[in-house]
């Protein structure tokens, strides 16, 4: 038995335009996903969750019972979830060259499903490893990411960056622009605050609605390559460690999210609590529709105000993570 884990994230900057190839911006949060992995003697999956924040799941499948889901969870967020387990499950058969490995799975998670913190990508990071390492291979936290990454192109209709994979697998701070993933040296400390509505947002269609969009009106391709000028000033910014630079580049990165069509009224309230309360900067993260927003603030006033705003349902402190994937006892 493999116990792993990967941490979620949230974005500092350039979700969306990520997808179309402009940089963004992931940072690892000490939340996280924690994959149990156990080999069956048989060629089944079992995948049980008791804690993927709401009220958890037990699905069997692969010639096993049919499925079955006893859940309070939308239906549409199971079926992800177990799209993500199945695809990492055929991930770490082709690593360790064992086609008919079954196994038995549980997962248990911090990250609230859907909304924002990479709950996807942190679990099926911490699969591939877990379920290789069951099988007897220890693969990079690079080829975890590239595995990983294929899961979610797969699962998510070939509309995925690597940003959130890459940024669970490797930890801290991460720069993504296409293909091109690298650690970010040096990052100072970002005192974030996160705000979770109790939502989630569609990641699939919301990333089909600013495609739509994209194709539709020119403003929207112009906001796109907008983020990405943003993100590049970002950079300088948590190069410089310039914390109001950054606070402000946040503010205007939401604003161009909304723009785009993927914040909801419960995020765009915390965003506006938040900045009442003089933090340095909130916005979305993530694909939006509902879900989180991240803060930057030094003091506790923006949670305080957080949690006084109607919508949120919970606050909560997220520093960074500087571990990405690890073997966990
Ligand atoms: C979702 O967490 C982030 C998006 O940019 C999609 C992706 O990068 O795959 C919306």
């Amino acid at each position: 038995m493999v116990v792993s884990s990967a941490p979620g994230k949230v974005y500092l900057f350039g979700e969306h335009a990520v997808v179309y190839g402009e940089p963004a911006v992931p940072c690892a949060i000490e939340r996280r996903a924690t994959v149990t992995v156990e080999e069956r003697d048989d060629e089944a999956l079992r995948v049980h969750s008791t804690d993927l924040t709401l009220d958890g799941f037990t699905v069997e499948y692969g010639g096993q019972a049919d499925d079955h889901a006893d859940v309070d969870v939308p239906e549409r967020l199971v079926e992800a979830a177990v799209g993500y387990v199945d695809s990492a499950a055929a991930q770490a058969r082709d690593a360790a060259d064992r086609p008919d490995a079954g196994f038995d799975i549980t997962i248990e998670s911090e990250i609230p499903l859907g909304a924002g913190l990479g709950s996807s990508a942190a679990v099926v990071v911490a699969g591939i490893d877990a379920a290789t390492r069951e099988l007897g291979v220890e693969l990079s936290s690079r080829e975890i990411a590239q595995r990983a990454y294929e899961v979610e192109y797969e699962v998510q209709d070939g509309q995925a960056s690597r940003a959130d994979t890459f940024c669970s697998a490797v930890g801290g701070a991460v720069r993504v622009e296409g293909d091109d993933c690298q650690p970010i040296p040096d990052v100072p400390t970002l005192p974030f605050v996160i705000g979770y509505d109790g939502g989630a947002g569609d990641t699939g269609e919301l990333v089909a609605g600013v495609r739509r969009l994209k194709e539709e009106y020119p403003f929207a391709a112009d906001t796109v390559e907008t983020i990405g000028d943003l993100v590049r000033q970002g950079e300088r910014a948590l190069e410089a460690g310039d914390l109001d630079e950054l606070g402000r580049l946040m503010n205007f990165n939401h604003g161009l999210l909304e723009a785009l069509g993927v914040s909801s009224r419960s995020l765009d309230e915390m965003v506006w609590a938040a900045r009442e309360s003089d933090a340095l900067g909130a916005k979305l993260t993530g694909a939006g529709g509902g879900g989180c927003v991240v803060v930057l603030d030094e003091t506790e006033e923006a949670r305080t105000a957080l949690s006084y705003t109607p919508g949120c349902e919970e606050t909560f402190r997220a520093e960074l993570d500087t571990d990405g994937v690890r073997v966990e006892g």
